[in-house]
């Protein structure tokens, strides 16, 4: 674990920089899609018509890329909204890496680490202001109408009560040999 950290601090084993290149550019794609599709669906029915399409698209999305990319793509989370997403100890491991990071007030650039010869891309994910309407505070910034859909959808939803700069989550690429 010890260990871990540090290849997380100095960078280490193999040639991390082409795989940082690489998740980079997934991780840019994969937003970059997500976000063009959400803003389609706000845009044609505001926020609740919108978690409709989060619901049925992220995933499937993600899956798509991550099988024409031969890597695996996650968002990973302590909060979860979709089960799926729910940080495994290895997530959790980076996921506490960048929460000190940014109450060190340090760069939050993303981070590979090697593990029996599974490379490991994190890179993390903060909150905006837009993202308050599905993942701010119930009644503040989550209308009534987004709040019911999404409890339709996830009865154990835990992606609320975020703030503007909070670290969401990571992204996490795995690509296996
Ligand atoms: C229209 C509502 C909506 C908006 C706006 C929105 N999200 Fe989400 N978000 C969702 C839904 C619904 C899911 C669950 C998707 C799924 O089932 O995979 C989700 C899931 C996530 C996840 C995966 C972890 C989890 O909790 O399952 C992350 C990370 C995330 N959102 C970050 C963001 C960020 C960052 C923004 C702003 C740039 C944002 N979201 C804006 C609705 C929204």
């Amino acid at each position: 674990m010890v260990l871990m950290i540090s290849c997380w601090a100095v960078s280490c084993g193999p040639d991390t920089t082409e795989f940082e290149r690489r998740g980079t550019a997934l991780t840019d794609l994969t937003q970059q899609k997500l976000q063009g599709e959400l803003q389609a669906a706000l845009k044609a029915g505001g926020p609740a018509n919108a978690v409709a399409f989060c619901a049925s698209r992220a995933q499937v999305l993600m899956d798509s890329l991550s099988r024409a990319s031969g890597t695996q793509i996650r968002r990973a989370t302590m909060r979860p909204r979709n089960t799926v997403d729910r940080a495994t100890a290895l997530e959790e491991l980076a996921l506490e890496f960048y929460t000190q990071r940014q109450l060190a007030s340090d760069s939050l650039r993303p981070t590979v680490d090697v593990d029996n010869g599974v490379v490991h891309y994190y890179r993390p994910i903060i909150l905006s202001k837009p993202c308050l309407a599905c993942h701010g505070t119930l009644g503040e910034h989550i209308a009534p109408e987004t709040a019911e859909v999404i409890t339709a959808a996830y009865p154990d939803d835990r992606a609320t009560g975020y703030a503007e700069g909070d670290l969401r989550g990571v992204w996490h690429v795995t690509f296996t040999p």
